[in-house]
């Protein structure tokens, strides 16, 4: 069996490992304070040309949005797409904390300017609860990318009425990268009070930058980390892998992720010589191909997918992710698998 079914089925990529193995005898500081953790920050603020932010390294992509939530009041809620992990696929993390999330429809994964103002206009006052935080994520859940003009749209709605924009990075190499992106690190610092940088799906074994640039959200942070049960005590686990993904003005960090797109892409490309349609036109590492139930049920047989949905009572949408370590062989295989699943009855 081979995997598509995301980007976090192989372990680390080799820099990532070599610095673990380089470093692994070093006795260093605990929780996050440690020399590889501030250097990696360091280099985070370089790569982002931001030097105002604060920047901490946490486990994964669930703990980061539920404490970069956590920072609201009690009362304070989160504006997000239906399709946004927080609302989609957190198990009711961010609400488990008291704050509410207000879904709107959204389109490709997408937030729209007008869904925030519509939410605005129907929240006046102390019987409901305050928006105080879009959540949007690049690249999106749909594997879709926000351009700097949609994300500059966004800041300014976010900031015309208060409100904090955060943006989850799970993916951000991958949206980075993709054909069509116009966006750099330090447009996403400038755009966003708040951000994180994935690691875990992009070549770590695991861990996320979370990068904070509003001052009202970085007092006593730490104390959240550690109230969350998120704060490491091996810390520089995290700060190691950092240091080697984002050296070379974050040069693994943009390599893991253009392979992981451009194989993806290739598997798009094998899809459209099939006549196989897409659900929605992602330039990043998820496609999602509408595959017939007889043609599915083959791919099956070899390989592992992620069934998104139905489309019709004969074809599904169908998840494939490639990642950092997606080898060529892997896609040419698939092709060759599917000339035969295709053309057999
Ligand atoms: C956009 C996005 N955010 C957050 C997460 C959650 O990450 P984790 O599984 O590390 O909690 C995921 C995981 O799939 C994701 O796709």
């Amino acid at each position: 069996m081979y995997s598509f079914a995301n980007d976090y089925s192989e372990g680390a990529c080799p820099k990532v490992l070599k610095a673990l193995i380089e470093t692994n005898d070093v006795q260093s500081a605990g929780y996050g304070v440690d020399e590889y953790s501030l250097a990696a920050a360091d280099l985070i603020k370089q790569v982002i040309e931001h030097d105002d932010v604060d920047v901490h390294f946490i486990t994964g992509g669930t703990p980061c949005n539920v404490l970069a939530i956590s920072t609201l009041r009690a009362h304070e809620a989160v504006i997000s797409c239906e399709s946004g992990h927080i609302n989609a696929h957190e198990t009711g993390a961010v609400e488990a904390t008291g704050h509410k999330i207000i879904a709107v429809k959204g389109k490709n994964g997408k937030i729209l300017p007008q869904e925030i103002r519509d939410v605005m206009a129907d929240h006046t006052d102390e019987h409901k609860v305050r928006p105080k935080m879009v959540f949007i994520s690049d690249a999106t859940e749909l594997g879709t990318i926000y351009t700097k003009k949609e994300l500059t749209a966004i800041s300014e709605v976010c900031k015309e009425y208060g409100l904090y924009l955060y943006l989850d990075g799970a993916r951000l190499g991958n949206a980075l990268v993709a054909t069509g992106n116009d966006l750099s690190f330090k447009d996403i610092c400038d755009l966003t009070d708040i951000f994180y940088i994935g690691g875990t799906k992009n070549g770590a074994w695991l861990g996320e930058a979370l990068v904070i640039k509003n001052d009202e959200l970085k007092p006593d942070f730490r104390y959240l980390i550690k109230q969350h049960c998120s704060m490491l005590a091996k810390g520089r686990l995290i700060g190691v892998q950092f240091i080697a993904l984002f050296r070379d003005k974050a040069r693994a960090y943009l390599d893991n992720a253009r392979n992981a797109d451009i194989m993806a892409q290739a598997l798009k490309y094998i899809f459209r010589q099939f006549s196989i349609p897409m659900y929605i036109d992602s330039s990043t590492n998820q496609i999602f191909p509408i595959l017939e139930n007889r043609v599915l049920e083959k791919i099956k047989s070899n390989y592992t997918v992620t069934e998104w949905g139905p489309y019709d009572k004969d074809h599904t949408i169908v998840r494939f992710v490639c990642s950092w370590a997606t080898q060529k062989a892997a896609i040419q295989d698939f092709y060759n698998d599917l000339v035969m699943y295709v053309n057999e009855d």
